[in-house]
């Protein structure tokens, strides 16, 4: 089977369907986020308060390239924004199976109504700003995927289930 690449928006399960594939497959779980966060030395509200966005973008996107030119038996679940940016595409189609987790944005505020930890969720109607946002990226992430599933009113195990049987 190839690389796994997760995305989709904050909240929408990479990090847990992340965990329960890498039991049932045995490939490397790994965690943009976490990964950038360790080689910054530094959490990523930090990264977006001490440089912006955009500097995290380019990490992001550093990050990314690398992985694109030598990985295997991995699982990668990206940070929400990753797909947005120009080239991580394609970057993260060399890297493999591009799963997008979609899910409806009330199911996401959900599970984000009381986040403390993610800097573009900090200021203003939670509501709001999830709904605005997934509605502008809501393209970059069907565009990003090779395979898209629907979460909603599914649990983890149906989830992971329906990535590995449309995975080769
Ligand atoms: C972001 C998503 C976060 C993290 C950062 C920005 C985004 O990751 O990369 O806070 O722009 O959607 P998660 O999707 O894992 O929460």
């Amino acid at each position: 089977m190839k690389n796994i690449v997760l995305i989709g928006y904050m909240g929408s399960g990479k990090s847990s369907v992340g965990r329960e594939l890498q039991k049932k497959t045995n490939f490397k779980l790994l965690d943009s986020d976490q990964e950038i966060e360790k080689e910054q030395g530094r959490i990523i509200s930090d990264i977006f308060k001490e440089d912006g966005e955009a500097a995290f973008r380019k990490m992001e996107a550093e990050y990314l390239e690398r992985l694109s030119k030598n990985s295997e038996k991995i699982i990668l679940s990206t940070g929400g924004g990753m797909p947005i940016a120009e080239g991580n595409a394609e970057r993260m189609k060399a890297v493999g199976n591009v799963i997008y987790l979609k899910a409806k944005a009330e199911t996401i505020y959900d599970r984000l109504k009381n986040d403390t930890v993610r800097p573009l969720l900090q200021n203003g109607d939670k509501m709001a700003i999830i709904t605005e946002m997934l509605n502008k990226r809501s393209p970059f992430y069907e565009n990003a995927a090779s395979i898209v599933v629907e979460t909603d009113g599914k649990n983890l195990e149906q989830v992971v289930e329906e990535i590995l049987s449309k995975c080769q």
